[in-house]
Formats: structure tokens, C-alpha cells, sequence
């Protein structure tokens, strides 16, 4: 069998542990051969491509990144690329695609699909907000930075009397500002899911400072928002992609909060660097495991699908499911955080 894999959309902790595990599980099981597409779907209709063997993915488990490249395709670059699918299968010789790749990269997976290439998805995002599998990978690793951040930031609060909004990644969903936020302890943690009141965050500080904690950490993921009249926040733009982009929360609602309680407050931006650098073991194993379980899926013929996390066993599930909608924090998850406003 020719497999050809690729790594599409905003990169991600454990990219390479996939293409290495693709690799290993299909040259030394099944005897395949892999190309590797560079820069994501650009590769496969520019024709840029390398052949991947084991020496060509030796050493990379614990490389953060990925060696192929990664790159956002133009929605219409991506009809080109479904209306040619079986011409490029062909032209490349590929009886099975390994696209490896957030929301956007599993919906362009589906529709090359329905189009006719054989396709089976690995699902990847920090943002841990793909419908059908219950964790990417990449997430513990984002999740790790930031609760590490946590913690240092409030020895630097404390010693100055100060509150701290710490904004972390998360459009859509905020599982990395909830799971961080309490793994770190952060006193307040907003959602995009639910609009969040200044005025409960004001209070929250003010007790604290009463009771003789002077300082706070607040953990705001960059999708979260205050409630309507709750503080003055422009809409979130739409960026050329068509997703709605809200740039800056953590700076507005730092200063919000140092002229609402008179006390200093500074924000800190956490942004990529909760995407780059070497993978946690978790998100090691579990983008190996999906690279195996890909190779096997490609082998059964079970294409159209993606591999899922689900409890503890990787399962494969159609894509057309895993696209329907993204996977946002429950009610009952924020309730279980206490801190949530
Ligand atoms: O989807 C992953 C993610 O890291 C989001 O959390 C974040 O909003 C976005 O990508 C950033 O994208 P870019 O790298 O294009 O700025």
C-alpha cells in the first residue's frame, strides 16, 4: 500500500509523534511505503512531496512542530483540490490519505471523501474542541504551559499586590483556560461558552484582599467575553478564513479590573507558546496510538473515518459526524471548577 500523510491548520504538540508512528506501523506491519505532503493540502495539489522512512523519522518523537509543514488552505484551493481528488490519488499513486489536522482540515478531509480519495483523519488541536473523540492531542501539553504559568505568576503577584489576567488559547472553547485554570488554582477563570459578569470578578478580588489575600490570578480564555453591559468589549472580527477572531480580552479586562479596584493588575498573553516546544508523555502516547490505529483503519479499508479517543480506546468515527459541531465546556464541567464567573 502507498499512504501519503500530511499536517494541515495550526500546528500542534505530538504532530511528528503521528507521522512517526504512520511510519513505523506501516513499514514495519504492513511492509508500506509513505510520502509525506509538505505544508498541508498545498503539498498534495502542488505536487511537493518526500518519501518518509524510518531514518527519515528518527529522533522527532519529542520534537515539538512538524517536519512536513503545516499551512491553512484557501476554501478555494480545497474545492479545486475535491474536484481533482481522484485525478491526484492517481497522479501520486495513493491508495490511502493521512490527513492530520484541526476542524477545518477534518472538514476539508470530509469532503475529499465524498469526493472519492481514501481518506482516514487524525484529529489535532490544543484546543481539545473536536467533536467525536474525547482529547486531541497537544491539549495536555498547552494545558502543562499554562498551569506552569499559573504558578509563576502568582509568586510575582504576590510579592506585589497585584491581579493577574492570564489569557491562554481557546477560540471556540475554553477547556485549556478551565483545565489550567484549575490545575493552577486560578481565582476567577472565564469561558467563551458562558459570558462572564466584571462586577463578580471585582467582588471576587475585593473578598480576597478582606481576607487578607492580596493578590489574584484571573485565567481568561482569548474567545471569552463579558456579559452585555457588564464592560465595554468590541465583537470579535472575522478573519479571512471565516473564523471570528477576539483579539485582546486579556489586556481589556486587566485594565478594566486595575480602574475598577484601584490596585494594579497586568495582563500576560500566553499565545504560542502553549503550541510549541516537546509534547507531554500523554500526548505522545496518544498521537502514537492514533497513528497506529490509522494505518490499521487504511488497511481495513475503512475509509472516510477518523480515529477517536473514546474513554480509553481509540475508535474510529465517520468524519461527517466529527464536523457537525465543535465540542464546547458542559455546565457541569464549570461547576466542578467552583471559579468559574
Ligand atoms: O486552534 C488552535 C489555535 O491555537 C487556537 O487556540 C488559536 O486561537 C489559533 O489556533 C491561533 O491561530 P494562528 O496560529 O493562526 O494565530
Amino acid at each position: 500500500m502507498r499512504i501519503g500523510v500530511l499536517t494541515a491548520g495550526g500546528d500542534c504538540p505530538g504532530l511528528n509523534a503521528v507521522i512517526r508512528s504512520v511510519v513505523h506501523r506501516a513499514m514495519t506491519g504492513h511492509g508500506d511505503e509513505v510520502i509525506g505532503f509538505e505544508d498541508g493540502f498545498k503539498g498534495l495539489l502542488d505536487g511537493h512531496f518526500r518519501p518518509l522512512d524510518l531514518n527519515a523519522v528518527s529522533g522527532i518523537l519529542a520534537r515539538g512542530g512538524t517536519i512536513l509543514g503545516s499551512a491553512r488552505l484557501e476554501r478555494g484551493r480545497l474545492r479545486e483540490a475535491a474536484e481533482n481528488c481522484a485525478e491526484l490519488a492517481r497522479r501520486y499513486g495513493i491508495d490511502a490519505l493521512i490527513p492530520i489536522g484541526g476542524e477545518g482540515t477534518l472538514t476539508a478531509a470530509r469532503l475529499l471523501s465524498d469526493a472519492g480519495m481514501p481518506v482516514v483523519g487524525v484529529p489535532k488541536t490544543i484546543d481539545n474542541d473536536i467533536y467525536s473523540t474525547d482529547r486531541t492531542f497537544g491539549f495536555d501539553t498547552a494545558v502543562t504551559v499554562a498551569t506552569e504559568a499559573i504558578d509563576r505568576l502568582k509568586t510575582t503577584a504576590e510579592s506585589h499586590q497585584r491581579v493577574m489576567v492570564v489569557e491562554v488559547m481557546g477560540r471556540h472553547a475554553g477547556w485549556i483556560a478551565l483545565e489550567s485554570g484549575m490545575a493552577g488554582g486560578a481565582h476567577g477563570i472565564c469561558l467563551p461558552e458562558r459570558p462572564f459578569e466584571v462586577d463578580s470578578l471585582v467582588k471576587m478580588v475585593e473578598a480576597r484582599f478582606s481576607r487578607g489575600k492580596k493578590f489574584a490570578v484571573i485565567c481568561v480564555a482569548e474567545g471569552a467575553h463579558p456579559a452585555q453591559d457588564s464592560m465595554e468589549y468590541g465583537k470579535g472580527e472575522i478573519d479571512q478564513f471565516g473564523h471570528e477572531r477576539f483579539r485582546g480580552i486579556g489586556n481589556v479586562l486587566a485594565a478594566e479590573l486595575e480602574r475598577r479596584l484601584g490596585k494594579e493588575a497586568r495582563p500576560v498573553i500566553l499565545g504560542h507558546v502553549q503550541r510549541g516546544g516537546t509534547p507531554t508523555a500523554y500526548d505522545r502516547v496518544l498521537a502514537t496510538r492514533f497513528g497506529w490505529h490509522a494505518v490499521e483503519a487504511a488497511h481495513r479499508g475503512e475509509f472516510g473515518r477518523m480515529t477517536a479517543l473514546r474513554g480509553t480506546a481509540v475508535e474510529m468515527v465517520p468524519l461527517a459526524e466529527a464536523v457537525t459541531q465543535l465540542k464546547t465546556v458542559p455546565e457541569n464541567r464549570m461547576f466542578e471548577a467552583e471559579s468559574v464567573f
